[in-house]
């Protein structure tokens, strides 16, 4: 059983991790635009993977018996200054998502939900994944700077980022 607190943070974090999807979409169309075609494609897993985030904390709510709420999607950003910006960008909001996540496990002590705080435990490890991801990438795209070589050897690297679907399309994994 999940308690009203509870749900609604949960419902409000599936809100945010379909926003996740979409930024990261909408990060994917303005690489295409540009000619970035490796960028694309990572931003394109990162939408996927985004989606399944989702997908697991709906699953999850189902799972309780509770019917989940879905709520508008705010429209991303759809120009950004440079590959650069854009990782930085993603790397507040994924500082951002790790907040939310931090909280939820919060509320998850405060009603002795030990179940949703076991379940929540896979996100905590994601989202250390998520920022260091993003941290090595600026770091790269740093030491780049305005050399066009390195930022195509950098597309093309990201250009062999493949999605691997974690979750049944029942939630399990
Ligand atoms: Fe689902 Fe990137 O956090």
């Amino acid at each position: 059983m999940l308690g009203k607190k509870m749900l609604g943070e949960l419902n409000g974090q599936v809100n945010k991790e379909m926003y996740s999807a979409y930024l990261y979409m909408a990060m994917s169309a303005h690489s295409e635009y540009v000619g970035l075609k490796g960028f694309a494609n990572w931003f394109m897993v990162q939408y996927k993977e985004e989606m399944e985030h989702a997908m697991r904390i709906y699953h999850y709510i189902n799972n309780h018996g509770e019917q989940v709420k879905l709520m508008a999607i705010e429209e991303p950003p759809m120009v950004f200054e440079s590959p650069l910006d854009m990782f930085e960008k993603t790397l507040v909001h994924e500082q951002f998502i790790t907040k939310s996540i931090n909280d939820l496990v919060d509320t998850a002590i405060e009603e002795k939900d030990h179940a949703t705080k076991i379940f929540l435990e896979w996100f905590v490890t994601e989202q250390i994944e998520e920022e260091s991801n993003d941290n090595d990438i600026i770091t790269r795209l740093k030491l780049i700077g305005d050399n066009g070589n390195g930022l195509l050897m950098l597309d093309r690297e990201l250009g062999t980022r493949v999605f691997v679907p974690q979750l049944t399309s029942g939630g399990q994994t």
